[in-house]
């Protein structure tokens, strides 16, 4: 398992209380590592026997299309990272400078420095308090109640700028309430850009995530439920769309022999070696996403009857692929914060973490708009995501609970 002996070196430098006296304390935990078990020798030894190992080659169409298949879309194009997917996704989508883009507070910051990237501006949106995810009704109410038609185009009242986009982000693997972001989308005219880079495989009623708007965004980044080392891929219907897509991420290049350039293009490309890697990984996707939801069904399981903890929990319309599993942590009732808990568990060589900076809150992104961001900071200050890598041992997974468990013991 590649990764583990780096993230252990780190935790270790990191966890001055480690008593090495403490019994349960006997092997690190990390909190996401790459599960490295199949076909990726064999193929990225093919790209090195016959040289392609640079950025075209027959893994990258293979990629490409097995992530098509999967999520039941005409059209992939591969890059570098999810985030240059992202930048790639919104230009295709004709998003233009000064244009407004509705995206959740509660995210890692990738998609809202997508959106200033083409020199747009985020809308930030509320999370809900039950699955974390962008609050669909404050995006009606910010519609419906900030904005006018003006022109056959939505703008904000306030700004004065058009509106032209929902960038939802299914974040931990869960994926959004898409049917009223869609009703609103057709009623005013938006393009809906799916941030489903840490969702591959989830589903909305029965839907895969990445086919339901527009166009979609994934990550093959190491944490992710499949990883390509680093990796993106964007997914669309739009046969114009993924045109350009893979123009502008292949530096645009309108004449290969004479290299004619007629528009400013990107080095966005994915390798064929990482290819190579993807297409192994995809082959056992299935089986991680079992895997991901069994590792979620024993902490629920386990943990929902601990005073001021609060498990991960799952819509009616979705099918989860828990990618990142994750508690709230109330103080009062358990005795600690979060913080205190990260800290409890690094002690003993158990690694977690929070959930992101709100973006209203950071100063990368000072002067985005905000719309009524009540909830994210509150789930930010009680939010832990626990050891859940697609190779979590049982008797590893045992001792997190364990740990948790004694630590409200003790309060
Ligand atoms: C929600 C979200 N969007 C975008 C990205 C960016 O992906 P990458 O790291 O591959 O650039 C990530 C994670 O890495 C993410 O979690």
């Amino acid at each position: 398992m590649s990764g583990y002996d780096n993230t252990r070196k780190d935790s270790v430098l990191m966890s001055t209380l480690f008593e090495p006296s403490d019994p349960l304390a006997v092997d690190f935990i990390p909190l996401c590592i790459p599960e490295i078990r199949g076909n990726e020798w064999t193929y990225i030894k093919e790209c090195l026997d016959t040289g392609w190992v640079s950025s075209v080659g027959s893994f990258v169409d293979r990629f490409e299309q097995e992530v098509a298949n999967r999520i039941g879309v005409q059209h992939a194009v591969s890059t570098v990272n999810g985030t240059a997917a992202l930048h790639i996704a919104l230009l295709v989508a004709g998003i233009q400078p000064n244009d407004e883009v509705l995206v959740p507070t509660l995210t890692f910051i990738a998609p809202v420095n997508a959106i200033r990237y083409i020199g747009a501006w985020p809308v930030l949106i509320d999370a809900e308090l039950n699955y974390w995810q962008i609050d669909t009704q404050k995006v009606i109410d910010f519609l419906e109640k900030e904005c006018h038609w003006q022109n056959g185009e939505l703008h904000n009242k306030a700004s004065g700028r058009r509106v032209k986009a929902i960038l939802p982000v299914h974040i931990l693997g869960h994926p959004v309430n898409m049917k009223p972001l869609m009703e609103m989308a057709r009623k005013y005219n938006l393009v809906i850009i799916e941030d489903a880079t840490e969702s591959l495989g989830a589903k909305y009623n029965g839907h895969s995530v990445g086919s339901l708007g527009d166009i979609a965004c994934f990550s093959f980044n190491g944490n992710k439920i499949i990883t390509t080392g680093g990796g993106g891929m964007i997914v669309t219907d739009n046969t114009d769309w993924a045109r350009k897509a893979k123009y502008l991420t292949t530096q645009a290049k309108d004449d290969p022999v004479e290299f004619i350039h007629e528009e400013i293009g990107y080095n966005y490309r994915l390798t064929n070696i990482q290819a190579a890697m993807g297409c192994a990984q995809m082959e056992l996707l299935d089986q991680y996403i079992v895997a991901k939801r069994r590792i979620a069904s024993t902490y629920t399981e386990a943990l929902k009857d601990l005073p001021g903890i609060t498990p991960m929990d799952q819509a009616e319309w979705a099918h989860s692929i828990f990618w990142m599993y994750t508690i709230l942590v109330d103080e009062v009732q358990y005795g600690m914060d979060s913080r205190a808990l990260l800290r409890r568990l690094e002690a003993v060589q158990i690694q977690t973490r929070p959930l992101w900076q709100p973006v209203h809150c950071s100063p990368a992104h000072t002067g985005a708009l905000i719309y009524r961001c009540e909830v994210a900071e509150h789930l930010n200050r009680e939010a832990l995501s626990l050891p859940c890598s697609v190779g979590l041992k049982p008797v590893d997974q045992k001792r997190v609970i364990e740990h948790i468990r004694i630590e409200a013991i003790q309060r």
